[in-house]
C-alpha cells in the first residue's frame, strides 16, 4: 500500500470545508481508526499542511496537543521525524501504542490470537448474568473504581469487561505486545457500554445495552488491529515520540537535542469540552489515573480544563497574567463579565495558558519555523470570542509572524461558530 491510497488525497487535500477534516475523516484509516475521540481531527488535514510547508525527512514536527497521536502517526508515515506532547495519560498510552513500529506481526498475531482464544474461555465460563452482581461482589477488587460504574455497563457486560481485566492483568508478553492487547481492550470499552457517541460529549442511550458478547466484539476489535498493522508495513517509519506532560513547560519535557522545524497541531478549543471528563472510563479501568483528586488536577493543569475542581480554581476568580492578555481579552471578556464571572474567568485562564504555551513554543522552535494551529472559535452568552485571533496576536508577542488564518468549516448548528487554521511562521 502507498502513501496516496493510505490517505486517498493527490496532489492535495484542498477541500478543508468538509467533514472529512473531523474524527469522521479517520474512521476508514489503518490504525488511526482504532480509538475514538470525538473532538480530534483527520490525518488527512495534517497530510495537507504537512504538504503545504513541504516538509520532508529532514523536518522534525512537534504536536504539542497530541490527542489520540494523530499527527505523529500522519507524519511517521509520511517519512518526517516528529514528536508531540499530551497532558492526559489515557491519550498519551494511545498515541504512543498507536505510533510504535511493530516489526514481528508474527508475534502479534500469534498474541491477539492467544489471549482471543483464552478470553473466550474465561468469559465462557462465567455464571449467569443473573448471578453478575454476586461475581462484582466477589471480584470488588477488579471493578473500576469509576464513579457510578453501572450506569455505564449493564451488570452482565461489566461482568465480562472486570473478568478480561482480571485476565489481562496476569497475562505475560512483552511489554509492546501487552500494551496493544490493553489498547483493543480499552478501545471496546465504550461499544459496550450505555453511553453513545451523538454528540462530541458522550451521552448515557436511554435504554441500557443488553448483554453482549464481548469476546467476540474484542475478538473482532484485534483483527482489526492486525490488519491495520500490516496494511502499513511498507509505508516510511520515520522517528517518532510521544511525552507525556504539559505543554505548558515545553522546555522541561522535550530533548534539549532537537528543535522543531514545524508544529501542526490543535490545542483544545475554549468551549468547556473536558477531555479528562470524556475519557473517564479509561483512565480509571486501568488505572491510568488513581482518584478524583488526580483527576482535578489533571483539569487544572490541562488547558481548557472545567471539570471538577478545575471549577473551584475559576470560581476563585482569575486574572489576565499581563496586558498582552489583558488588552486581547477586554474587548471581549467585558461582554461576559457582567453575565459571568465563571466564563471569564474560563476565558482569562484560557489565554492565560496559551500565553505560557506560547513563549515555551517559541524556545523549542529553530528560528525558521512553521506552525499551524487548528482551532475552534466560541461564544458564551452569545458573545462571539475569536480565539484563533487571539492566539495568533498572542503568539506574535514571541515573535511569530501571523501569515494567515484560513477559517475552514461551520460547527454544529449554532450559528456563527467555525473551525479555523492559524498559519504563522518565524
Ligand atoms: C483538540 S485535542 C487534540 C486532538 C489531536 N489533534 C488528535 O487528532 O487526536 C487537544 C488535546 O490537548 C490535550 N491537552 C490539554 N492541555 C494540555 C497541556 N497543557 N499540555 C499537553 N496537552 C494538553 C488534551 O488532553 C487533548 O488531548
Amino acid at each position: 500500500m502507498t502513501q496516496q491510497t493510505l490517505f486517498e488525497i493527490a496532489p492535495r487535500f484542498v477541500n478543508r470545508s468538509t467533514k472529512m477534516v473531523t474524527f469522521q475523516g479517520k474512521l476508514d484509516l489503518p490504525i488511526h481508526r482504532w480509538y475514538r475521540l470525538t473532538p480530534s481531527f483527520s490525518p488527512r488535514l495534517a497530510a495537507d499542511i504537512a504538504l503545504e510547508f513541504k516538509l520532508n525527512e529532514n523536518d522534525f514536527v512537534l504536536d504539542p496537543f497530541s490527542g489520540v497521536g494523530t499527527v505523529p502517526l500522519c507524519m511517521k508515515h509520511r517519512g518526517i521525524p516528529s514528536c508531540s506532547v499530551e497532558i492526559n495519560p489515557y491519550l498519551h498510552f494511545v498515541g504512543t501504542v498507536k505510533t510504535k513500529t511493530y516489526s514481528d506481526l508474527d508475534a502479534v498475531r500469534d498474541v491477539l490470537l492467544d489471549f482471543s482464544t483464552s478470553a473466550e474461555r474465561e468469559l465462557n465460563r462465567l455464571p449467569d448474568e443473573r448471578q453478575a452482581e454476586n461475581f462484582l461482589a466477589e471480584n470488588a477488587a477488579f471493578v473500576p473504581a469509576l464513579h457510578n460504574v453501572r450506569r455505564w455497563w449493564s451488570p452482565g457486560n461489566l461482568m465480562q469487561l472486570v473478568c478480561l481485566r482480571r485476565l489481562l492483568l496476569a497475562y505475560k508478553a512483552a511489554p509492546d505486545l501487552h500494551d496493544l492487547l490493553k489498547l483493543g481492550l480499552l478501545a471496546i470499552l465504550i461499544p459496550v457500554s450505555n453511553a453513545k457517541h451523538n454528540h462530541v460529549s458522550l451521552t448515557f442511550a436511554e435504554t441500557p445495552l443488553e448483554t453482549v458478547d464481548v469476546a467476540a466484539i474484542l475478538r473482532r476489535k484485534y483483527a482489526e488491529m492486525l490488519y491495520d498493522l500490516e496494511a502499513v508495513r511498507k509505508l516510511p517509519q520515520a522517528e517518532v515520540a510521544v511525552y507525556r506532560g504539559n505543554s505548558r513547560f515545553l522546555t522541561a519535557v522535550l530533548p534539549k537535542s532537537r528543535r522543531a522545524s514545524a508544529v501542526i497541531t490543535s490545542p483544545p478549543y475554549p468551549n468547556r469540552f473536558s477531555y479528562a471528563r470524556e475519557t473517564r472510563p479509561h483512565l480509571f479501568f486501568f488505572k491510568f489515573i488513581e482518584n478524583a483528586e488526580a483527576v482535578g488536577q489533571l483539569e487544572t493543569d490541562a488547558i481548557g480544563g472545567t471539570w471538577g475542581r478545575a471549577t473551584s480554581v475559576l470560581a476563585a476568580g482569575v486574572e489576565p497574567k499581563n496586558d498582552v492578555v489583558r488588552s486581547q481579552l477586554s474587548p471581549y471578556v467585558k461582554n461576559i463579565h457582567p453575565k459571568g464571572d465563571l466564563m471569564a474567568s474560563y476565558v482569562t485562564k484560557y489565554f492565560n495558558d496559551i500565553y505560557d504555551h506560547a513563549e515555551q513554543t517559541s524556545m523549542v522552535c529553530e528560528e525558521r519555523c512553521r506552525l499551524a494551529y487548528v482551532i475552534g472559535n466560541s461564544k458564551f452568552y452569545d458573545q462571539p470570542l475569536p480565539s484563533d485571533e487571539i492566539l495568533g496576536a498572542i503568539f506574535q508577542h514571541f515573535g511569530f509572524r501571523l501569515d494567515r488564518i484560513d477559517k475552514m468549516r461551520k460547527r454544529q448548528s449554532k450559528s456563527g461558530l467555525y473551525e479555523a487554521v492559524v498559519f504563522m511562521s518565524r
